[in-house]
């Protein structure tokens, strides 16, 4: 058993994460978006809240090997998911954000690769596209929305298309700025229904942006 005196040594993984965390800090870029959810426009404050997202639930996975960050924005998810060995694709239909998102890594030597269809062997890489006009079935282990989009979750197509691309036993994490009580009012009110043949939970992230997140699992 670890002794508790002794800290622990850190992964290559945490270090990474560590690493660009502090080049995050300082980077020199100015990100514009149209939409009211300005916190994305702060690298550090997203890759940390993301990176506290992912501490809180890693070990609820069942090791992905790949995942599909749904929503990606400017790429932060996408990246951190990378940097844990996991081979990533954002899906992200905006494309300014798309073109910010390989600038802003490219500062930090991080190549994110455009491509046109889902290829995991091309992580870290963005794909620009409407999420639910993706038709691959059964392709990843992981689907994340992090920081998740009101818009994106409300629209009953989005989760049927999670259903589709998860492989079987394959997980969801779905994170948001909103409080426990917020997501069991919101769950029980049916706006947002979770499908029958998922299992979930509610997990809290204390002191965090992102301050719950739904896992999901798909039975
Ligand atoms: C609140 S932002 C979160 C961005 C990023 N995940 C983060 O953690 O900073 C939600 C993102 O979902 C994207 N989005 C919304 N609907 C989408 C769709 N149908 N297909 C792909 N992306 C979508 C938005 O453009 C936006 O970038």
């Amino acid at each position: 058993m670890q002794n508790p005196n002794i800290p622990r040594q850190k992964t290559e993984a945490e270090l990474k994460i560590d690493s660009l965390l502090e080049k995050l800090k300082t980077v020199d870029i100015d990100l514009e978006q149209e939409t009211a959810d300005q916190e994305q426009l702060n690298p550090y404050e997203r890759m940390l809240s993301i990176r506290n997202v992912w501490e809180t639930i890693k070990d609820k996975l069942h090791n992905p090997e790949t995942a599909l960050d749904v929503g990606s924005g400017f790429g932060y998810g996408t990246v951190m998911l990378d940097a844990q060995g996991i081979k990533t694709v954002g899906i992200e239909n905006v494309p300014a954000k798309n073109e910010q998102a390989l600038e802003l890594f490219n500062q930090l030597d991080i190549t994110l690769k455009e491509i046109d269809k889902i290829d995991f062997e091309n992580s870290p890489a963005i794909l620009e596209t409407d999420f639910n006009k993706l038709s691959d079935q059964e392709v990843t282990d992981l689907i994340t929305m992090f920081y998740l989009s009101g818009e994106l979750i409300s629209n009953p197509e989005t989760l049927k298309t999670c259903e589709k691309l998860l492989k079987t036993n394959g997980q969801m994490i779905l994170s948001t700025e909103a409080d426990r009580a917020h997501v069991e009012e919101i769950l029980a009110s049916g706006n947002l229904k979770l499908p029958t043949n998922f299992s979930w939970e509610i997990i809290d992230v204390p002191n965090n942006f992102e301050k719950t997140i739904i896992l999901l699992t798909k039975n």
